[in-house]
C-alpha cells in the first residue's frame, strides 16, 4: 500500500496546533461511541494517555518516510497491546474515532484525498501492530533461517511493504545438494551420523587403496574410530553451544534480585556474544558496570535502577526497556534503538547517545548534561524537567515544543548554536 505522505504531512501539521484538545476529544469520541472500551482503561491516567496518543502519532507521521524504523516500533506497540486487553475487533472503532476526530478538527480541510491518507495509514499501523500481537502471543519457533528465502525489494523507500517474502525458483537443484546435505547432518541422529562416516572412510580408504583387503580395513580401525570421534564431535558443538547457554540463563535466574553478580555480567556477555536475544530480560537494580552487550536485543527489558555506568550498549535494541532511574553515566548508546524506552529520572551524564533513536522515549527528569546527542532521534520523546546542560545536540531531531520543558544551558542546539537564556 503506498501512502499519501505530503497530504498526512500537511494535515497532521493543523493538528498538531491543537494537539491537547485533539486528543482530549479523541478519547471523548472513542468512548461516547463505544461506552463498552471504558473499562480497558479503567487503570488508566487518560491525561498521560492522551499525550502518548499524541507522542504515537507524532512518531507515526514524522518516520512515515522511514517505515524500516517505523515497523519494529510499531510491532512492539502491537504486542504490548495484548497485555491491556485489546483484541484486534478493538481497532475499528478506534479508527472510527480517530477519523471523527480528525473531521471535527480539519474541518473545511477534510477532503476525500486527506480522509483516504488517513484511513490506509490507520490500515498500515493496524496491519503491523497485529502482526506484532501476533507473533508476540504465537509460539516461537526457532527457525533456520534458508538460503533460498529472499525478501521482495520495496519499490520505493515509502511503499508499506512490510510483509511479503518469497522463494526465489531459479536456483537450480544442484545448487541445493550441499545445503541439504549439511541440513541433513545436524538433523539425523547421532549413531545414524556415526555408522555412516565409518562406512564412508572405509569406502575412501579401499577406493584410495585398491589392494586394501577387507581385513586391513577393520586392522584401521584405530584410524576409524578417530574419525567417527572428529566426526561426533563436530555433530555434537550445537548441543554443547545449548547446553552452555542454558548454564548462562540458569546463572542470570539465580542472580536474579542479586545486586552484585560477577558471573551474571560473564554469563549474559556470553550469551549476546553467541548472539542470543537477551529481549525481556529482568535485571533490575544489577550492578552491571563496564558490561560489553554491543548490538544486544534487549528490547523489552526491565533495568530499572541498574548500575550500567560506562557500559558498552554500541547499537544495541533497547525498544520499550525500562531504564527509569538507572545509573547510564559514560554508557556508550551510540547507534542505540530505544524507542518508547523507559529513562525518566536516568543518570546519562556524558553518555554517547550519538544516532541513537529515542522516539517516543521518556525522558523525563533525566540528567543529560555533558550528554552527546548528535544526530539522535527524539521525535516525540518526553523531555519533561530533563537536564540538557551542555549537551549535543547538532542535527539531532527534535522539535521546540519538545524541548520546552527541559534545561538547556550550555546546550549545542540542532541547528549548531549555543543556548543561552535570555537573562
Ligand atoms: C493506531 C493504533 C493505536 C496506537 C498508535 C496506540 C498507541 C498507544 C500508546 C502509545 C500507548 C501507551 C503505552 C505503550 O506505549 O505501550 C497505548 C496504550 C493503550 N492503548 Fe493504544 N494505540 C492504538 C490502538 C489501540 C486500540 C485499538 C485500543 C483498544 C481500545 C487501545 C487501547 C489502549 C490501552 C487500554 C492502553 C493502556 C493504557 C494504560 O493503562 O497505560 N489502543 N496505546
Amino acid at each position: 500500500m503506498t501512502l499519501n505522505i505530503e497530504v498526512l504531512e500537511q494535515s497532521f501539521e493543523k493538528v498538531k496546533l491543537h494537539a491537547d484538545e485533539f486528543a482530549a476529544s479523541f478519547y471523548e469520541n472513542l468512548f461516547k461511541a463505544n461506552p463498552e472500551l471504558k473499562p480497558l482503561f479503567t487503570k488508566t491516567d487518560i491525561k498521560s494517555q492522551e499525550k502518548k496518543l499524541l507522542n504515537s502519532l507524532v512518531l507515526i507521521v514524522e518516520n512515515i518516510r522511514k517505515p524500516e524504523a517505523l515497523e519494529p516500533v510499531l510491532k512492539a506497540l502491537g504486542a504490548r497491546h495484548i497485555g491491556y486487553g485489546v483484541i484486534p475487533k478493538y481497532y475499528k472503532p478506534v479508527r472510527e474515532a480517530l477519523l471523527v476526530t480528525f473531521e471535527q478538527y480539519l474541518q473545511q480541510h477534510w477532503t476525500p484525498e486527506v480522509k483516504k491518507a488517513w484511513l490506509d495509514a490507520f490500515t498500515a499501523i493496524t496491519a503491523l501492530m497485529l502482526k506484532g500481537a501476533g507473533e508476540e502471543s504465537t509460539p516461537k519457533v526457532v527457525e533456520k533461517p534458508t538460503t533460498l528465502a529472499k525478501p521482495v525489494p520495496s519499490e520505493q523507500p515509502a511503499t508499506w511493504q512490510f510483509q511479503t517474502k518469497t522463494l526465489e525458483l531459479s536456483l537450480s537443484q544442484l545448487k541445493q545438494i550441499p545445503h541439504k546435505l549439511i541440513d541433513a547432518f545436524w538433523i539425523a541422529p547421532t549413531w545414524f551420523i556415526a555408522i555412516v562416516s565409518a562406512t564412508l572412510f572405509a569406502v575412501v580408504v579401499v577406493i584410495v587403496d585398491e589392494n586394501f583387503v577387507l581385513e586391513e580395513v577393520l586392522g584401521a580401525a584405530d584410524t576409524i574410530s578417530l574419525v567417527v570421534a572428529l566426526v561426533l564431535f563436530i555433530k555434537e558443538i550445537p548441543d554443547r553451544r545449548k547446553q552452555f547457554h542454558c548454564q548462562a540463563w540458569g546463572t542470570v535466574d539465580a542472580a536474579h534480585g542479586v545486586k552484585v553478580s560477577y558471573a551474571r555480567i560473564f554469563a549474559l556477555q556470553n550469551l549476546n556474544e553467541d548472539g542470543v536475544s537477551l529481549r525481556g530480560l529482568d535485571a533490575s537494580g544489577a550492578m552491571l558496570v563496564d558490561i560489553n552487550l554491543f548490538h544486544a536485543n534487549l528490547s523489552n527489558a526491565n533495568l530499572m535502577t541498574s548500575d550500567l555506568t560506562n557500559a558498552n550498549l554500541h547499537s544495541a535494541n533497547l525498544d520499550n526497556a525500562n531504564l527509569c532511574e538507572a545509573k547510564l553515566s559514560g554508557v556508550n548508546l551510540s547507534h542505540a534503538k530505544l524507542g518508547f524506552a523507559r529513562l525518566s529520572r536516568a543518570n546519562l551524564n556524558s553518555a554517547k547517545l550519538n544516532d541513537a533513536n529515542l522516539i517516543c522515549a521518556d525522558l523525563s527528569h533525566a540528567n543529560l548534561s555533558g550528554t552527546n546527542l548528535k544526530n539522535a532521534s527524539l521525535s516525540g520523546a518526553n523531555l519533561q524537567g530533563a537536564y540538557l546542560g551542555s549537551a549535543n545536540l547538532k542535527n539531532a531531531k527534535v522539535s521546540d515544543a519538545e524541548l520546552r520543558g527541559a534545561f538547556l544551558e550550555g546546550a549545542i542546539m540542532p541547528d549548531g548554536s549555543k543556548y543561552r537564556s535570555q537573562n
